[in-house]
């Protein structure tokens, strides 16, 4: 089912969500795709990361449930899709990744079913994502700010699993050899808290019906407030109190004669 709180707009998430893809280098190293293997790319958003795989000549299709970050992607030539995750039904893939997005997919036992039925026998999952207490600042914030302008049930819409938590999702569906790791990650970002709030935090607002011209008042609000944790007077910089949950995990039997990775 489709999150109304995950709403993107292809330009600005160009310009001030680019970091995220570029934070994406550990796990893609993880990933380690090799040429000829068939690779899904849960999340692609605008793609970014699912071409750096089709370099490495793999062959990977991203799937992702905006219509308007997958425009983006195959405008970069990337093969791409627009589905749900938990509505998936491609199967006989080697390894299904993702970056930055399973937190968007509130349910996580039909998306982790999904993934599973993707992969042939001993394909490898690699996935990162927000981990619990992500961005716990900048929730408390807005969320502060939310209820002073009469919001009072502000829903984050968003999914930020312990390492356990999503232990036990990824066993039901039936993975294995799973290794769950919490990574507290501050992250500096390219502009200000505002922009980071319009690119990441707009569908959040317009899912609380807040009128347009309330939001620009509740993104300077809410900006003014974040100052003491996550602003650098210093350098003049700001920063996202990011956490991830880096998982690794296999399904079924691994083929004779090929090794585990990574
Ligand atoms: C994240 O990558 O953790 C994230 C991105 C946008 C909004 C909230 C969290």
């Amino acid at each position: 089912m489709n999150n109304p709180t995950s709403v993107w707009d292809a330009g600005d998430y160009a310009t001030h969500g680019r970091f995220v893809a570029d934070h994406g280098a550990t796990i893609l190293a993880i990933l380690d795709a090799q040429p000829g293997e068939r690779i899904l790319d849960v999340g692609c958003g605008d793609g970014a990361l699912t071409a750096r795989i089709a370099a490495a000549g793999a062959d990977v299709h991203g799937i992702d449930a905006s219509p308007e970050l997958v425009a983006a992607a195959r405008e970069r030539g990337v093969d791409a899709e627009v589905v749900d995750a938990a509505e998936f039904r491609g199967d006989g893939y080697d390894a299904v990744f993702s970056n930055a997005a399973l937190h968007w997919m509130l349910d996580p036992a039909p998306v982790a079913a999904a993934l599973a039925g993707a992969l042939a026998p001993g394909g490898r999952l690699v996935v990162e994502f927000g981990g619990f207490g992500n961005i716990a600042a900048i929730r408390t914030a807005l969320a502060a700010v939310m209820h002073s302008h009469g919001y009072p049930d502000a829903d984050p819409g968003q999914y930020y699993p312990t390492a356990q938590q999503y232990t036990e999702v990824l066993e039901a569906a039936g993975f294995t050899d799973i290794d769950a790791l919490i990574v507290p990650r501050q992250t500096l970002l390219p502009g200000t808290m505002s922009d980071w709030l319009h690119t990441f935090r707009c569908g959040f607002l317009a899912a609380h019906d807040v009128p347009l011209d309330e939001r620009e008042v509740i993104i300077a609000e809410t900006q003014e407030r974040l100052v003491p944790a996550l602003y650098d007077p210093a350098g003049d910089r700001w920063y996202a109190d990011y956490v991830r949950l880096r998982v690794t995990a296999r399904v079924g039997a691994r083929p004779q004669g090929r090794p585990a990775r990574p």
